[in-house]
């Protein structure tokens, strides 16, 4: 896990600020000339959608670009969470000026949730964008480049119609080699909590049918992935009914995916408190596969900010949650997500807030400071009245109780024995593999010549830590 940049910490479900590259490269029989480049950013499930949009493309007959300056079609897909997000984004596009300056016939896309979000202000702000694409309307992207590339039209093609059915099933995504394959199995949500623009951008929440699921497992087995990365926006409201009614809830999903050979772990972000029953957690704990890890969002500890934030429980349901979680697994690893300075918060809620992250102890923190979002109800009927001063004090001052926190966790678990799946070489030092505690915890040792490699699972020996990952010794 990255220690926290600037004013925010890393979502888990984000590869916020850094920009993965996504060549497309064509197994299928069309041929075309053109090469399309892919950058994400946000959420795990943004690079899910462009490994889903790779797909389409490559069935399409695309070919793979493997820069932007070797691209006849540059697709940004994007985030709307945070307002910084979508600066980062426009930020990007005046970088791009120059490549579409020498290379006319360049086609600039925007898709994801920036778009679905901003529309006509992104062909305003950016008049070089030729064709904006929320994230149900995917489909349609081949046929949108093809009118692009035309000539036919010089304005920028907008196509942002979500589509309460659309779970982009038997498309063959086209997956970035790696350990853990993120499988999308929920898209949309249905919380609407007041703050969040999420709803908006990505619809009504809608399962994946089990039969896809189990299908993207099966493939990711084949092209040599170890870890399941399931994801939704509450990913434990998960249900399928199929057409005789029956129904599918997320535990029965997780029951159907641990009998899959070849698969070592299987991982899910982000659950939402009240989506958690008794049946889950009896599944999570019965299964060695399922890690022992849960990012479980709180936004706040104070019961009257999770109140105005239709957040749907209460200070102490969570606490009672989070107890039940802890007595059925006790080892288990918790993160989560926090807000501060939402409108209205006092010193006391805030206060709340620091109690909640002292007393649970998670293991690590994504904080954030509130980011007024057009359309969502906040925006709509209250003032976003904390002084932005007061927010980064805010801010500042969680990040240092949660580092705190991290930095006796961390170093706790030195002469512990943990199983560590090999991710790649260490950034730091190439002589060092690094992978995932089982606790999603950044773990760090010594490479031996012993055949180990990228996902090999491994027992490492914790002989001392950071407060942001573990150092070890195999054994
Ligand atoms: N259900 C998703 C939430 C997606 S947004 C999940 O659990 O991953 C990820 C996080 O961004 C939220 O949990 C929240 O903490 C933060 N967030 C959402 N809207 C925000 C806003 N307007 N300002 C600041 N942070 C926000
Ligand atoms: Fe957003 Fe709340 Fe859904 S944070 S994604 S509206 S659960």
């Amino acid at each position: 896990m990255n220690p926290p940049k600037k004013e925010e910490h890393k979502d888990p479900t984000a590869n916020n600020g850094s920009v993965n590259g996504m060549p497309i490269t064509s197994t299928f029989g069309k041929t075309k000339t053109k090469k399309v480049f892919i950058e994400t950013y946000g959420c795990q499930m943004n690079l899910a959608d462009s490994e889903t949009m790779g797909g389409l493309l490559a069935e399409d007959g695309y070919q793979s670009a493997e820069s932007m300056e070797d691209a006849d079609i540059i697709l940004i897909n994007t985030c709307a969470v945070r307002e910084k997000a979508e600066e980062r984004v426009f930020g990007r596009l005046t970088h791009l000026q120059p490549l579409k300056k020498k290379n006319p016939d360049l086609v600039l896309g925007i898709t994801g949730c920036m778009a679905e979000h901003l529309r006509e202000k992104i062909a305003e702000r950016a008049p070089d964008v030729d064709i904006i694409v929320g994230p149900d309307a995917y489909r349609r992207l081949p046929d949108l480049l093809g009118d692009k590339s035309s000539g036919k039209n010089m304005d920028a093609l907008i196509d942002v119609k979500l589509d309460k059915a659309e779970t982009y099933e038997g498309i063959p995504v086209k997956r970035r080699p790696g350990i853990t394959s993120h499988i999308s199995v929920q898209r949309g949500c249905d919380k609407f909590c007041t703050f969040c623009i999420v709803p908006f951008t990505r619809g009504r929440e809608r399962g994946v049918s089990p039969e896809e699921v189990l299908k993207q497992a099966h493939q990711s087995v084949a092209l040599g992935f170890k870890e399941l990365m399931l994801l939704g926006q509450t990913v434990n409201s998960y249900t399928h009914h199929d057409e005789n009614g029956k129904l599918t809830d997320f535990s029965d999903l997780l029951n159907m995916l641990v009998e899959i050979e070849g698969i070592e772990r299987i991982r899910f972000t982000s659950p939402y408190p009240t989506d958690f029953n008794a049946k889950l957690i009896a599944t999570m704990a019965s299964h060695k596969k399922i890690c022992k890890y849960l990012h479980l969002p709180a936004q706040s500890g104070s019961n009257r900010m999770l109140g105005l934030m239709r957040r749907q429980y209460t200070r102490e349901e969570f606490d009672t949650l989070v107890g039940d979680i802890r007595t059925a697994m006790p080892n288990i690893a918790m993160s989560t997500d926090i807000i501060v300075g939402y409108p209205g918060e006092s010193e006391d809620d805030f206060e709340a807030t620091v109690d909640l992250l002292k007393t649970t102890r998670f293991d690590f923190g994504y904080l954030f400071k509130y980011s007024e979002r057009s359309q969502t109800f906040a925006a709509r009927n209250v003032e976003d009245d904390i002084p932005e001063a007061l927010k980064k004090a805010r801010l500042k001052k969680i990040i240092e109780v949660q580092e705190a926190i991290c930095g006796e966790v961390f170093p706790a678990m030195i002469g512990q024995t943990v199983e560590v799946l090999v991710e790649r070489d260490s950034k730091r030092n190439a002589r060092q593999w690094v992978g995932k505690t089982d606790g999603f915890k950044a773990c760090v040792f010594d490479k031996k010549d012993n055949g180990v490699g990228p996902g090999s699972l491994v027992k490492v020996l914790v002989k001392n830590a950071t407060s942001h990952t573990l150092i070890g010794e195999q054994i």
